[in-house]
């Protein structure tokens, strides 16, 4: 099982390139830039990635994000991700990034994008993978702060695909972001959320109502609501699940838990992400491993959830029938 794992070329949807850092790449930016970190070791470090909720990850992601300074800075850590990414036979892969956590702290929204951007187009040319960049939103500041940022990732339109909205999502709904969303539709981005992670399934519906989301960032708890979860179905609307993410936020108690099965078994157009890799011990294959063993995947399945990651994926049509022709080459399917 592990091995077709490893062979089936795939996309991935859900990654936040600044969970990427890891811990050593965040002594070694802090030390370059002459950046204090308030952990003595990489070890002392680690030992904080016990989370009990959503909240309590952020505050220490947030905090590491200190150490990205420079354009290059931002170029080594695209670098590291890819880099992973090409030994899991990534071929496509959907980033996002958080300008404000970068933008708020003085550095200027040109810093961050270019940097990203030039590592994702060199590892296009020179490690075969494509890529999306989406900028997301945090929702825990006012909408106005996200109104504010807009022209800048319009001016951008280039190098950014879509906007997202991420964060702290316990009673920052949805709803709350619907003029910036509405903006940006109406400019031709594509746009997406996390909803449903930690929040209620009525947050999924206000993404899908209000938002008009092209794709649900984790979305979870949308099995909470039958009727949520056929209208999601019935539509085709793509979940990013990340599994590892999942048990780390204790979103599931053991991984054993985790609804991937129900997600499919009811028609969900469900893929496999990592989220957060750096933090939430494992790259993408690693959330399938894990995964397949907890809960038992078939064959079938997994092949079914690589599938997704393309069909899901924001490429033109006449490429994800390339990648869906490759997939199918493997033949381990029918
Ligand atoms: N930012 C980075 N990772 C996140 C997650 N899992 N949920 C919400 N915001 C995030
Ligand atoms: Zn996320």
């Amino acid at each position: 099982m592990n091995e077709l794992i490893q062979l089936l070329p795939k996309a991935e949807l859900h990654m936040h390139i600044e969970g990427s850092l890891e811990p050593e790449l965040m002594f070694k930016l802090a030390e370059r830039n002459g950046i204090e970190l308030p952990y003595d070791s990489v070890d002392e470090l680690k030992a904080k990635y016990n989370f009990n909720n959503l909240q309590e990850f952020l505050d220490i992601y947030y905090q590491g994000c200190a150490v990205l300074q420079t354009e290059q800075d931002f170029y080594d850590l695209a670098w590291a991700y890819l880099e992973k990414a090409k030994d899991d036979h990534v071929v496509h892969t959907e980033i996002f990034y958080d300008p404000q956590s970068h933008t708020n702290r003085g550095i200027p929204f040109e810093t961050a994008i270019n940097g990203l951007y030039r590592a994702f187009d060199d590892a296009q040319n020179q490690l075969g993978i494509s890529f999306h960049i989406i900028a997301c939103f945090l929702r825990h500041l006012p909408e106005q702060d996200a109104l504010d940022l807009y022209p800048k990732i319009f001016e951008n339109r280039d190098k950014i695909l879509g906007i997202g909205l991420d964060s702290s999502e316990m009673g920052h709904p949805p709803e709350k972001y619907q003029k910036v969303f509405a903006q940006a539709k109406k400019d031709g981005f594509k746009v997406v959320a996390h909803a449903g992670e930690e929040g209620p399934a009525a947050y999924v519906r206000e993404a899908i109502d209000i938002l008009q989301v092209d794709r649900i960032d984790h979305g979870n708890r949308c099995l909470d609501d039958d009727i949520l979860t056929a209208q999601i179905a019935k539509a085709g609307l793509a979940l990013t699940v990340c599994p590892l993410s999942n048990l780390k936020l204790q979103v599931v108690k053991d991984l054993k838990d985790h609804p991937i099965k129900t997600m499919l078994n009811k028609g969900l157009m469900a893929t496999i992400n990592s989220d957060d890799p750096a933090y939430f011990g494992g790259y993408i294959n690693d959330n399938f491993y894990q995964l397949a063993e907890a809960v038992s995947l078939s064959d079938d399945q997994i092949f079914t959830l690589v599938e997704n990651s393309f069909k899901a994926s924001f490429l033109p049509e006449s490429i994800k029938e390339i990648h869906l022709k490759a997939l199918n080459s493997f033949g381990s399917h029918e």
